[in-house]
């Protein structure tokens, strides 16, 4: 695919398949779940790791503090931010965690989610809530065929004096929306509430200037779009709200501060963290954010196709939608967790394809991906087999 105006990218879909370990035998259109990690930057997790076990106290004792440190400039830099400002998390919920246990909630106070966030991240909102007294006010996001403005009322109409914090996805996950995230944070701060961006999918999805977006923190993965190993996130803090930001687990650091303390837990393996700058390199080999605009259009493009096979229709707008897509599935049972869960094994068992499939309102949708090594042809593909599926 070309897009006009566009300096011409290295040839993508099947050619570069082999660049990843990917089943050959399997339909791989959700790179959004966990991501896919090609083989140059998985290489470099191996040298790290010969690097450790070679001397393991030289590694944790000389080697890893600075080798971090350097691996989270680089990261910093890509996302227009100072390293001082940045730590590494091994996810987007262990950093949505941190910040959360990091904050003294009293009874009365109010924690706004939308509906359409990710699951896990609510749950740990509702728990950190349920133990001091405070209230989850959930915001319901409009579906389908949102409109971003309708999102920005909605979620100011929500805002109380007493709301402390709001948790707003920059992409969501169930339904790949991209929000109006900037307006959204300066609405909430504007009414006193700080401001938490579960950005899991956005970094290698979307440009991204995290202290132009002006959130208080931001968390984000490395692992999804940015194509690092599995379990490199990180959590951004504004300078003034690093004071008693704490990982979840307190280890010699303590007292340190930001982001010191985040840097050392105990002993783990931070060859992912420390493999971040092969994925930036390898990213940018295959464009940058000309590989964001092609996924994008090729998002897009699959979506138009499934919609039109399935008879049914897209979730979103282009204006709000990226590398993700959702697409309503031609379902005539209930929809329910149960259908969706039973779609996607039959998908997985029957098809070897996986596709993330969800009840949304009165409807499952499935949320497509499109990264660089996929194709048109795999949402041709996809189409026949949900249809097969569904039937
Ligand atoms: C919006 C959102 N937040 C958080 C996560 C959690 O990511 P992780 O499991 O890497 O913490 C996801 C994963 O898909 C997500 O979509």
């Amino acid at each position: 695919m070309s897009l006009p105006n566009e300096a011409p990218l290295p040839p993508l879909g099947r050619a570069i398949r082999p660049a990843f370990a990917l089943d050959p035998d399997w339909l791989t259109v959700s790179h959004g779940a966990y991501g896919a990690t090609p083989r140059p930057v998985l290489d470099a997790q191996t040298a790290w790791r010969a690097r450790m076990e070679a001397q393991p106290s030289v590694f944790f004792k000389r080697i890893l503090p600075g080798a971090l440190r350097d691996s989270a400039a680089a990261l910093a830099a890509y996302l227009g931010a100072d390293a001082q400002d940045l730590a590494f998390v091994e996810n987007a919920t262990a950093g949505c965690n941190a910040v959360l246990q990091s904050l003294a909630f009293v009874p009365g106070d109010e924690i706004l989610v939308l509906d359409h966030g990710y699951r896990a991240v609510r749950n740990a909102a509702h728990h950190v809530a349920s133990r001091s007294g405070a209230a989850l006010v959930t915001v319901a996001v409009p579906w389908p065929d949102p409109d971003p403005d309708e999102i920005i009322r909605r979620v100011a109409a929500a805002l109380t004096p007493r709301t402390r914090l709001a948790i707003l996805d920059h992409v969501t996950s169930p339904s790949a929306l991209v929000l109006p995230i900037a307006q959204l944070i300066a609405e909430c701060q504007a009414a006193g509430a700080k401001v938490l961006v579960d950005g899991a999918h956005a970094p290698g999805m979307l440009p991204l200037d995290l202290p132009a977006l002006g959130a208080d923190w931001y968390v984000g993965n490395c692992h999804k779009w940015l194509m690092a190993p599995k379990g490199s996130g990180f959590l951004w803090a504004q300078r003034d709200r690093q004071d008693g930001l704490h990982p979840t687990v307190i280890s010699h650091p303590y007292g340190e501060g930001f982001p010191a303390e985040f840097d050392y837990t105990g002993t783990r393996d931070s060859t992912a963290f420390l493999s971040v700058p092969a994925a930036l390199e390898f990213c940018s080999g295959l464009g940058g954010e000309a590989l964001m605009r092609r996924n994008a259009a090729l998002a897009r493009e699959g979506a138009v196709l499934l919609a039109a096979r399935f008879g049914t229709q897209i979730g979103a707008p282009a204006e709000m939608s990226a590398a993700m897509a959702t697409i309503r599935l031609p379902w005539r049972g209930a929809a329910t967790r149960e259908a969706s869960n039973a779609l996607r094994e039959t998908l997985i068992e029957t098809h070897r394809t996986d596709v993330p499939v969800h009840p949304i309102g009165d409807a499952l949708w499935i949320r497509i991906s499109a990264q660089a090594f996929n194709e048109i042809g795999d949402y041709e593909a996809l189409a026949d087999r949900c249809l097969a599926a569904c039937a």
